[in-house]
């Protein structure tokens, strides 16, 4: 657990998202680790509730799923989000890309200036780097609030499901979720 958690956390609301829908997902693991630290209530999502068709522009013409809604609606209920996005081929995972697509076309506001811890994994070296550079350049512009991020690489070896092995990315972790806490307090206040 975070050293500095302190009862004020208590309280929060933090949706955590791995963005992915694999089974066995390491950053649904990441995401949900993450916003446990945080001591709040957490929402752990699966992407796997929230199939839709493959996003058009003319399947839009029909309407927005309502799942699009539920999606957003989600983010609106919460404090803060963490996030933690799985790399394919260099970039989101199509569900996560779909789901995207969707809610940001019902409001392009999509995640509301929320705090939000942003965070990817991946087993290998590089720990899904391409598509944070993704994410650092596109939430903004999608209203996301992007507090401080965090990649961790060769996942399998620097997390156990309990913590993170490695002392130095651990230090790095903990200094990013700190910022995020300290965030997530002073929106609270205002
Ligand atoms: C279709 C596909 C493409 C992938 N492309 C990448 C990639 O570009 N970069 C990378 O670091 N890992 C890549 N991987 C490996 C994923 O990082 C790995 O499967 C990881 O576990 C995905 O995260 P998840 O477990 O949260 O789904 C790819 C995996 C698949 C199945």
């Amino acid at each position: 657990m975070f050293p500095e958690t302190d009862t004020m956390t208590k309280n929060y609301h933090i949706l955590a998202i791995g963005g992915s829908t694999s089974q066995h997902s390491i950053n649904r693991a990441f995401a949900h680790f993450a916003a446990r630290q945080i001591g709040g209530n957490v929402t752990l999502l699966d992407l796997n509730e929230f199939e839709m068709p493959i996003f058009s522009v003319d399947r839009e013409k029909q309407g927005y799923p309502e799942l699009a809604y539920k999606f957003r609606t989600l983010i609106e209920q919460s404090d803060g989000i963490v996030i933690s996005l799985a790399e394919h081929n260099g970039s989101y995972t199509a569900a996560f890309k779909n789901i995207m697509d969707w809610a940001s076309r019902i409001n392009r506001n999509l995640w509301q200036d929320k705090p939000m811890l942003l965070l990817s994994a991946s087993p290998g070296a590089r720990g899904a780097q391409n598509v944070m550079t993704a994410a650092l350049d596109r939430f903004p512009r999608l209203g996301g609030n992007i507090i401080a991020h965090f990649s961790l690489p060769k996942f399998h070896e620097h997390f156990d499901g309990i913590s993170i092995t490695d002392t130095h990315l651990a230090e790095r972790f903990y200094e990013v979720l700190e910022k995020f806490i300290k965030s997530l307090k002073n929106s609270r206040a205002s």
